[in-house]
């Protein structure tokens, strides 16, 4: 098993995202997003930041992925994560959000970053729990008006 490939329980790895994997990985983001993004942007990352982007696989079926970029200034940015509906609150996303810190952490990240919806209560949960901390808001982030906060996770090892 590679550095990227996490056993996460009997039947459920984390493992690096294909080419293969995009149309699950887009129908798990339509599930789980009032505005999901296009396929497009997915294969973008795929493309350009493949280091940065897992999938959880239960019993051969993608059931959740994380995605990230580097930004110019080196920070990590996490762009989404999502689990299927039917496989929450099993550890998944905390074992992707996990794998993607480390993969960042590895490339000498010091902070990461995300936005997350205000009506989210989960997500931000999640991300608290991980050590994120709220510094800001986006006005106006979604389609339909709503605002973002901004968390961050400054990284020292
Ligand atoms: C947020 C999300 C990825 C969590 O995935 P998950 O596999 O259920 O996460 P985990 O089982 O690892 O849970 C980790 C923690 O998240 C929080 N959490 C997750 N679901 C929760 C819920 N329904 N209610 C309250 N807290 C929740 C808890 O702190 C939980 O830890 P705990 O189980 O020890 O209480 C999933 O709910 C999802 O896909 N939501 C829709 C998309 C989304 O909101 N993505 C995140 C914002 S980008």
């Amino acid at each position: 098993m590679s550095e990227d490939e996490v056993q996460v329980s009997q039947e459920c790895v984390v493992r690096r995202a294909r080419r293969s994997d995009l149309r699950d990985i887009y129908l798990i983001e339509v599930k789980s997003f009032p505005y999901p993004y296009p396929m497009e942007a997915f294969i973008t990352f795929l493309v350009l930041y493949p280091k940065y982007f897992f999938v959880a696989e239960c019993g051969n079926r993608v059931v959740g992925y994380v995605t990230g970029v580097r930004e110019e200034d080196g920070s990590g940015h996490v762009m989404s994560l999502a689990v299927l509906p039917s496989h929450r609150r099993r550890g998944l996303g905390s074992a992707l959000l996990r794998v993607l810190e480390e993969a960042f952490l590895r490339d000498g990240v010091k902070r990461i970053y995300l936005e997350v919806s205000q009506s989210n209560k989960e997500g931000i949960k999640l991300y608290r729990k991980f050590g994120y901390k709220m510094v800001g808001v986006k006005q106006k982030y979604y389609p339909d008006g709503s605002d973002a906060y901004v968390m961050v996770k400054e990284v020292h090892t």
